[in-house]
């Protein structure tokens, strides 16, 4: 199958998620990369530029989602998808999504490099707006192909100034029709994404691949309470109704709520706090507030969330301020399919790595993806664990050993055959 085994070259990679970097709102070491605006579409520029030189054909949809096509043998049948985003939080690291773009990139061009022929297509996907931070839910780009997020959910989506999603989309040059994002049902024959860990399982096991066998599940809530503002000086402590000390309560009650749900598995967090109008002598009249709630258990992550309403309406009748809550997302958790898990063991073995079957506590497109497609994720070690922060960290040969099983998996998945591996152990 294989006339020369593919090789991995992880200084490409590094070089590549270096340049990536740098197309960054915020100073190195950190990344801020957020949806639409002018780093994301440079970041966007250099990735098409990148698939184009590596001979894939390039599709845009009316959002954004970027797929980078290798036609097979057998140019009609059913892609094997690959990828993930490269837009970045606010003060993150660089390699959270990019490793799963890059690397996806780099296993199509060793596979090659080698004359490997895919039997069916292998598509690799550049997802919009993994992150939540421009319109408040994370996922947009998948959500959207899953069918998850109808056009009608994107069209009312506005950002933190008010700007409306589907002005934003048209400015940065995304014009289709918002109803073709959607793709059908088994549109991929089988979804596989490569990702950093961002926990500290992988490094304290010592193992190099985490296999995952579920997606935690993931709710957010914005809660906007409005009391009574008025001068720091005049207005005495007794007639306050300062909705800033209400949201500082309710912060508190996200915590304990989460502490006190009977497993370590419940997390809370409450990550925006948006002051109106945030100046020293002003008490707070209104008070933004974004919770992330999660559980790998979709009945206990409710009851908290339940548990987190309740403290809110608690808090406001206590401060007499009035209390909104809003839920932006409240998805179920996704397991991940046994044959994507099977070719990604499967190719461990072949390779002598060690592998871990883990539950991903962060979520991924392929939360979404595993709606409309058999999928599954590979996890590589990140440094002590650490992500969503400048210190984000994962070695190259952390990465190198990633993008190598994903580089073999996709192989394997594009033939659903196992000849692929003839001779793979010796190429170690
Ligand atoms: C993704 O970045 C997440 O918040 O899990
Ligand atoms: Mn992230
Ligand atoms: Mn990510």
């Amino acid at each position: 199958m294989f006339t020369a085994l593919p090789k991995v070259d992880i200084d490409r990679i590094m070089a590549e998620l270096d340049r990536l970097a740098s197309k960054s709102a915020a100073p190195p070491p950190a990344v801020t990369r957020v949806l639409y605006t002018d780093q994301d579409l440079e970041a966007r520029a250099y990735l098409k530029e990148l698939f184009a030189d590596a001979g894939l054909s390039i599709r845009e949809d009316a959002i954004g989602n970027t797929f980078a096509r290798w036609d097979g043998l057998e140019p009609e049948l059913a892609p094997v998808g690959t990828g993930s985003h490269t837009d970045a939080i606010p003060h993150s690291g660089r390699y959270d999504g990019t490793v799963g773009v890059l690397g996806g990139l780099e296993a199509i061009r060793a596979l090659r490099r080698t004359g490997f022929q895919p039997f069916r297509p292998i598509e690799l996907v550049m997802f919009t707006s993994e992150e939540p931070t421009r319109f408040g839910i994370g996922c947009l780009g998948s959500r959207a192909i899953s069918g998850s997020m109808p056009p009608e959910s994107l069209v009312a989506l506005r950002d933190a100034d008010g700007r409306p999603f589907d002005a934003v989309r048209r400015a940065a040059g995304f014009q289709g029709e918002l109803a073709s994002v959607k793709l059908p049902a088994r549109y991929f024959a089988a979804f596989v994404e490569l990702h950093i860990e961002q926990g500290p399982l992988l490094e304290r096991a010592g193992v190099p691949i985490g296999v995952v066998t579920a997606i935690a599940a993931p709710a957010a809530l914005c809660v906007t309470l409005t009391g009574e503002g008025g001068h720091a000086g005049a207005v005495l402590m007794l007639d306050r109704k300062d909705a800033l000390c209400a949201a500082a309560e309710t912060v508190l009650a996200v915590e304990t709520t989460a502490r006190s749900s009977g497993s370590t598995d419940t997390v809370a967090t409450t990550g925006v706090c948006r002051v109106h109008p945030g100046a020293i002598n002003s008490i707070a009249d209104r008070v933004t507030l974004e919770i992330d709630v999660r559980d790998i258990e979709l009945a206990r992550r409710d009851r908290v969330l339940a548990a987190i309403h309740a403290a809110i309406e608690a808090i406001a009748a206590k401060r007499q301020v009035e209390a909104v809550v809003h839920c932006l997302t409240s998805d179920p958790p996704a397991c991940t399919a046994a044959i994507v898990v099977e070719a990604i063991e499967c190719t461990c073995g072949k390779l002598g790595l060690k592998s871990l079957r883990m539950k991903s506590r962060a979520y991924h497109d392929s939360l979404f993806m595993a709606r409309i497609a058999p999928t599954g994720m590979l996890f590589i070690p990140c440094r002590g664990g650490i992500s969503h922060r400048p210190d984000e960290y994962s070695e190259p040969e952390a990465i190198a050993r990633g993008v190598e099983v994903l580089t073999f998996a996709l192989a394997k998945l594009s033939y659903t055959d196992d000849r692929v591996f003839d001779g793979a152990a010796h190429a170690r």
